[in-house]
């Protein structure tokens, strides 16, 4: 049912013992459980191809494990409705290493798009978008078409529009990718105000930079498989 009871305790994200393989025999991902609470704030590293972005994809559910099980919310997808998963798609907002944003739109009009299938009131919308620049530092920017702007500004209008909703779930992979170190702390702080108010936000990061002396939680995966959970890096 859609409508039943979430306890307040109840994981935003349950990993459990999940594996992806890719031909001919690529482990990408082995036996990783994981455990992410309401309003947790997640750092997932490791070296280049230790499985970070297939974990990430695996919860948003853009792909399937071969094994395990991933639960949002205490649901398992593939027992929901069409409808239902659509509902909880909504309710994810993922930051895409490629940004997937429409290229001709100007930056307002891609944050409106992914808050208007909310059903965000025209006023609600403009104000959320003011804020969002505002905070990333692109304020000025709203009409210029995507296209024409840096990586770096694409790359934070990416995480503007997957923050618009306040969605319960946040996933980003490598958000600081085309950021230098300051700009990068804008990220860092949004994130952190985000999961503040409940969102739960899981980052796939290379960058220690990003996380490293603010005691917040790092899983570190090598070769597809976790190392730590629940370890605070200084
Ligand atoms: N679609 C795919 N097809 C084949 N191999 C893949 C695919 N996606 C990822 N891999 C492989 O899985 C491993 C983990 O990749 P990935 O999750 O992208 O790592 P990371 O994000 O940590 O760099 C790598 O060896 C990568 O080459
Ligand atoms: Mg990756």
């Amino acid at each position: 049912m859609d409508t039943q009871d979430q306890s307040a305790t109840t994981p935003m994200v349950e990993c459990f013992k999940i594996s992806k393989v890719y031909p001919p025999d690529v482990v990408a991902l082995n036996d990783v459980s994981l455990t992410a609470a309401p309003g947790e704030l997640i750092f997932i590293t490791g070296s280049s191809g230790a499985g970070k972005s297939t974990l990430i994809r695996m919860i948003g559910r853009q792909e399937k494990p071969d094994s395990g099980l991933v639960m949002i919310n205490g649901r398992e997808g593939a027992r929901l409705s069409s409808a239902q998963q659509q509902r909880m798609r909504r309710d994810i907002g993922v930051v895409y290493q490629d940004f997937r944003l429409l290229p001709q739109l100007s930056v307002a009009r891609n944050i409106a798009i992914a808050m208007e299938v909310d059903y965000c009131g025209r006023w609600e919308t403009k104000q959320r978008i003011k804020e969002l620049l505002a905070q990333l530092e692109l304020t000025g920017k709203e009409r210029r078409p995507v296209e024409n702007l840096s990586r770096g500004e694409q790359q934070r209008v990416a995480i503007a529009r997957a923050a618009a909703n306040h969605p319960s779930l946040l996933l980003a992979d490598e958000p600081t990718g085309n950021l230098d170190e300051k700009t990068g702390h804008l990220i860092l702080n949004l994130f952190r105000e985000l999961a503040a108010t409940g969102t739960t936000v899981i980052t796939a990061t290379h960058d220690s930079k990003l996380y490293r002396g603010h005691g917040h939680r790092v899983l570190h995966l090598k070769q597809g498989e976790l190392q730590t959970d629940g370890e605070e890096e200084q």
